[in-house]
């Protein structure tokens, strides 16, 4: 039987409740017990009550199972809420405070995308970097004004990363094979996992040393395992040309951002693009979000896309243990999918479709789940 978890929800704003609530629909339809509670944060809680995330909240969400999170963020233009606020005082002080040390980004190219048929997973290094906030001001706002902004790189925090980069190759080899063909991408079943590593060590020598020293001797652990080496700059390119040479791609925080925009608008848009920040070691809950933002000039026209959404909750599905839930999601998503054409808008979280609407995507997908799991009922 399907177990019971309970789970944080921070719709947010924007379409961030919207496609949230569809993604919770989606979990039920397979037959997933969640025991859900709801915390208001984001721009518009900011602008009510002055809070961003109080201690106590951060506190209590610490005791579930899981956290999802729709999207939180003003509307584009406006100056009410300062820059950074809600990013490094909710979005950063979960990841950094539950120790959400890997951003796991997995892209299938959907049908009609300039990657279609390509499969590929970034492990983005999530609490390090240059977003961990190092550097400050000298005589701001002066003309001798003096701004620098460090990146911190530790050999824990680089190790753990590349580790889980190569678990997650291993599990992928596997289910390739235990799977149907489209899960090794264009070129079939065949394919070995890979790891890819992308930095910029010609330029970055000092952090790029000890992230290039770190993966060779985390590698010797995995002979089964491929290893590459892209500098960023490249792998921009090859992401765009040549899709099939990636595997699993693992790299720093601030490159695995903007490599991840990217690879969304390859494979299908934002508005699919699924994420997962986890605490690998288990100390605490991990969290789920869609890689969109808030997309405030589509909320409530019933145009927000809800796929991002429903594949993080199957993310987090498969985390906590149901994989099997998770991978049911995953078919019907894909099935969905393979009638679509997603070519057109890359770029936004609304649906490319013109004939297609949240509640439509959402009864199609839900539909798909809820047929399995009456078939599954009638025979237990
Ligand atoms: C993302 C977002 C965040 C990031 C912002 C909103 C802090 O762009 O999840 O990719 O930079 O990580
Ligand atoms: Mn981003």
């Amino acid at each position: 039987m399907a177990g019971n978890y309970r789970v944080a929800v921070i719709g947010g704003d924007g379409i961030g409740p919207e496609v949230i609530n569809v993604a919770l629909e989606v979990v039920e339809a397979c037959g997933v017990k969640l025991d859900t509670h709801s915390y208001d944060l984001g721009a518009a809680h900011y602008l009510a009550t002055g809070e961003v995330l109080p201690d106590k909240t951060l506190e209590e969400l610490r005791s579930f199972d899981a956290i999802m999170l729709g999207a939180v963020g003003p509307p584009v233009g406006s100056t009410e809420v300062p820059d950074g606020l809600l990013e490094r005082g909710l979005l950063l002080r979960l990841r950094f405070d539950l120790d959400l040390y890997v951003n796991l980004r997995p892209f299938i190219g959907t049908p009609g995308s300039i990657a279609e048929g390509h499969d590929i997973i970034v492990v983005r290094e999530n609490t390090e970097g240059p977003y961990a906030g190092e550097g400050g001001w000298l005589r701001k706002g002066t003309v001798n004004e003096v701004a620098t902004q460090g990146s911190v790189n530790t050999r824990f925090g680089v190790e753990r990363c590349v580790r889980a980069a190569f678990d997650m190759a291993l599990r992928r080899s596997e289910s390739r094979v235990g799977g149907e063909g489209a899960k090794g991408g264009k070129e079939g079943g065949a394919k070995r996992p890979k790891v890819t590593l992308v930095h910029k060590t010609n330029v970055l020598t000092y952090a790029g040393d000890l992230w290039k020293r770190t993966f060779e001797m985390v590698a010797a652990g995995y002979p089964q395992v491929d290893r590459n080496y892209s500098h960023v700059d490249a792998a921009c390119i090859y992401l765009v040309e040549d899709p099939g040479r990636f595997d699993v791609i693992v790299t720093d925080n601030l490159f695995g951002d903007i490599l991840t925009d990217l690879a969304g608008a390859l494979f299908g848009g934002i508005g699919v693009a699924a994420s997962a920040n986890l605490n690998l070691a288990r100390t605490g809950p991990s969290l789920f979000e869609p890689v969109h933002g808030a997309a405030h000039d589509i909320a409530g026209t019933g145009r927000a896309n809800p796929i991002a959404a429903i594949r993080s909750a199957a993310m987090m599905l498969d985390y906590l243990g149901e994989e099997e839930a998770a991978a049911r999601i995953n078919d019907a998503v894909l099935g969905y999918l393979a009638g679509t054409d997603s070519s057109n808008d890359s770029s936004a979280a609304g649906i490319d479709d013109q004939s297609a609407t949240t509640a439509g995507i959402t009864r199609e997908i839900a539909g798909r789940l809820r047929r399995h799991q009456t078939v599954r009922d009638s025979r237990s």
